[in-house]
């Protein structure tokens, strides 16, 4: 870098040194920027998480997010037409059940007249190529609050299985497109497979919580289906924040039993992971921006600290830059209502 001009008659030459590559020359203008853009996202990209509860006309918020509800099913159907006609065009269910229903072996779960089931047939009579993804895990209809089955304080893996096994098939039967599995209970994905084709349902797809971390981020998620843990904590079965190599191992067993996506959980926390997720699998990989990410804009924005919709943009397309190709987020809608192709 050779200086070629100088400041001694205090004038301010224009180019002081000879550098022959300035990258700020391709970030001139936004249509420079444009055609430089590396990562795109669209609504088509995103799921809407949504929470249900029973009753009719029923919208309760939630405390610790701010514009989510709890919706009864008939809400449910009309968000998912606006969130469709947005071009949000799949939507992940949580069923928020009265601690009435809950018992230890998640019975609720296989009900085929259950909250979850009755929302599936619903939005899929009215938005038949609506993409509606279930979740399976037992907390929500558990009186333990675990996502797998607890006997004398440990998740006993095995009866887990067969009745997360139980629940995908109900499910399917509803009409999911995707069952989810997120209890991160050892070889879930290939039982979940065996059991939905055993029943002919080769076409339902398993979309893997594969690399879901013992993550605080799930807080509000837990106020809002009031399903935290009754006792105990979920790091026997769910990830150590800690590693990265073993989301590997778990993302490469999912592939193989058979999954069809494989998910990163939480989001931003984790973008090494979701990177690194990405360069080893040769199927879709999705993230989640899950409840406390959502939170943490929310909150701050509303104290005035961050810009919101400057900060759900980028927390979105870093998500995708580290390799998400879905991303489940809140903001979904929020996103879709400014989008400009
Ligand atoms: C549980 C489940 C959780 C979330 C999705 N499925 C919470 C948990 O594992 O305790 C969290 C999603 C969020 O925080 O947005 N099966």
């Amino acid at each position: 870098m050779l200086p070629v001009g100088s400041c001694e008659n205090g004038t301010m030459p224009e180019l002081r040194y000879d550098l022959p590559v300035r990258p700020r020359r391709n970030r001139r203008n936004a249509a420079i920027r444009g055609l430089m853009r590396e990562t795109e996202l669209s609504p088509a990209h995103l799921i809407l998480p949504l929470f249900v509860t029973g009753g009719e006309d029923v919208r309760i918020p939630i405390g610790a997010m701010p514009g989510c509800f709890r919706l009864s099913v008939d809400h449910t159907v009309a968000l998912a037409r606006q969130a469709w006609e947005l071009g949000v065009r799949a939507l992940a269910l949580f069923p928020a059940l009265p601690d009435s229903v809950k018992d230890p072996r998640a019975t609720e779960s296989l009900n085929p007249n259950g909250l979850l089931q009755r929302t599936v047939r619903a939005l899929k009579d009215a938005l038949p190529d609506l993409v509606v993804i279930t979740d399976v895990a037992m907390d929500p209809y558990s009186s333990d609050g675990h996502d797998g089955y607890l006997e004398d304080g440990q998740i006993i893996n095995d009866v887990s299985l067969e009745i997360l096994a139980s629940m995908a098939v109900s499910q399917a039967q509803a009409g999911a497109d995707y069952v989810a599995p997120s209890d991160m209970m050892d070889g879930r994905v290939g039982v979940l497979r065996e059991a939905l084709d055993e029943e002919g349902f080769t076409n339902t797809g398993i979309l893997a919580y594969s690399a879901k971390y013992a993550s605080s981020f799930y807080g509000p998620f837990r106020e809002a289906l009031d399903s935290a843990p009754r006792s105990g904590d979920k790091k026997t079965y769910q990830m150590d924040p800690a590693n990265r190599r073993e989301a590997l191992r778990e993302v490469l067993l999912d592939v193989a039993e058979g999954a069809d996506i494989v998910m990163v959980k939480p989001a931003m926390p984790y973008l090494d992971v979701v990177a690194e997720v990405s360069a080893h699998v040769d199927v879709p990989v999705a993230a989640y921006q899950v409840s406390g990410e959502f939170a943490m804009i929310k909150a701050a924005s509303q104290n005035g600290w961050l810009s919101e919709e400057a900060a759900v943009d980028e927390s979105l397309i870093a998500i995708r830059r580290a390799g998400a190709d879905m991303i489940l987020t809140y903001f979904a809608m929020d996103y879709a209502r400014r989008y400009r192709g």
